[in-house]
């Protein structure tokens, strides 16, 4: 076994999914407003030192994804970020794409940025601990779109940061997110995720990537938010299984899915439907959820420190949920 793949089976060990809490300065703030807290550095440390120091979170938490600023940040008794999570058996993540820039010629899509000067940032992303990555490149459904030079350029640039982030060491996470937005039909979403996972994979092969040392962390295959007929959560485990065994060869590290923007309760409901069609799936199916985990612990938290305690038993509780729907025991 390469350190590569010994990295990617501890992230989706059993039990265990990984926490999205690599929310950008601009994505967090909008969180923040919803329960009326400021969107300033203090609070933004604050907030996921709740997560980090949850007692016992290591039960269901393999992994944590954290922001440029967060890694950098420490816990009130002077520890870094990274110690805390590595006391705890949990491994250190950095998102690492800087954002989306608009499509020159489709100015309703975009594409995933930050190649140019990743060989220089990763490297110290190691040197401070870091052991895996996230690139999200993003897919919209609507008129006329995707178009297949996004869908391309998206999956080129997913091929060679995993190129990238191998050479140092860094096990990557590919996220190539067909976004929940809009009215389309299940079935629309399971053409395009297809057609996406198809394109990345090409692209991987290209630049022989170590199927092994990575993690995909795709979208299920579910309804559009606003299409007028919701598909059940037993039908998205299906379409989004049969599309998988149709598009992700079997020695991928792992597989763990992004909430997307379905409720907490949607995403266990979810992925527990998935795990029960797994018997002859050849990869774990577990989660990397951010707002799936974190909704009810934000609001409980409120920015205040009297909740400090309560929030992190509301995160242990969520995180708890999600393993047992990775285990297929909600
Ligand atoms: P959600 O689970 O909230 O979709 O976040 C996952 C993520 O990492 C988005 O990039």
């Amino acid at each position: 076994m390469t350190e590569l793949n010994k990295i990617a089976r501890a992230l989706v060990a059993p039990n265990k999914g990984i926490l999205a809490a690599d929310e950008s300065t601009g994505t967090i703030g909008k969180r923040f407003a919803k329960i009326n807290v400021e969107n300033i550095e203090e609070n933004r440390r604050a907030y996921r030192e709740l997560l980090f120091t949850t007692l016992n979170i290591n039960e269901y938490i393999s992994g944590a994804i954290m922001y440029d600023e967060t890694i950098r940040q420490r816990a009130g008794n002077g520890e870094t970020f990274v110690a805390v999570l590595e006391k705890q058996n949990i491994l250190p993540g950095i998102k690492v794409d800087e954002g989306t820039e608009p499509m020159a010629d489709s100015p309703d899509e975009v594409i995933a940025k930050g190649l140019e000067n990743l060989p220089a940032r990763l490297p110290e992303y190691v040197k401070m601990g870091a052991k895996f990555c996230k690139w999200r490149g993003v897919i919209k459904i609507g008129d006329n779109i995707p178009t297949s030079n996004c869908i391309q350029i998206n999956a080129e640039r997913l091929a060679k940061y995993a190129e990238l982030c191998q050479e140092n060491n860094l096990v990557p996470m590919l996220e190539p997110e067909v976004l929940m937005d809009g009215n389309h039909t299940i079935e629309k979403c399971f053409e395009i995720t297809k057609n996406v996972l198809k394109v990345v994979f090409v692209e991987l092969q290209k630049v022989e990537v170590d199927l092994s040392g990575i993690i995909l962390k795709p979208n299920m295959v579910i309804s559009g938010s606003d299409c007028s007929e919701q598909a059940s959560a037993k039908q998205v485990a299906e379409m989004t299984v049969k599309c998988l065994k149709e598009t992700v060869p079997e020695d991928v590290g792992g597989i763990t899915f992004l909430s997307g923007g379905q409720s907490e309760k949607q995403a266990c409901e979810t992925l527990n439907e998935i795990n029960k069609l797994s018997a002859d799936c050849p990869w774990a199916l577990s989660f990397s959820y951010g707002r799936a985990l974190q909704t009810s612990t934000l609001k409980t938290w409120g920015g205040k420190v009297e909740n400090f305690k309560e929030a992190q038993e509301t995160f242990l509780k969520q995180a708890k949920l999600a393993s047992l729907a990775r285990e297929g025991n909600l």
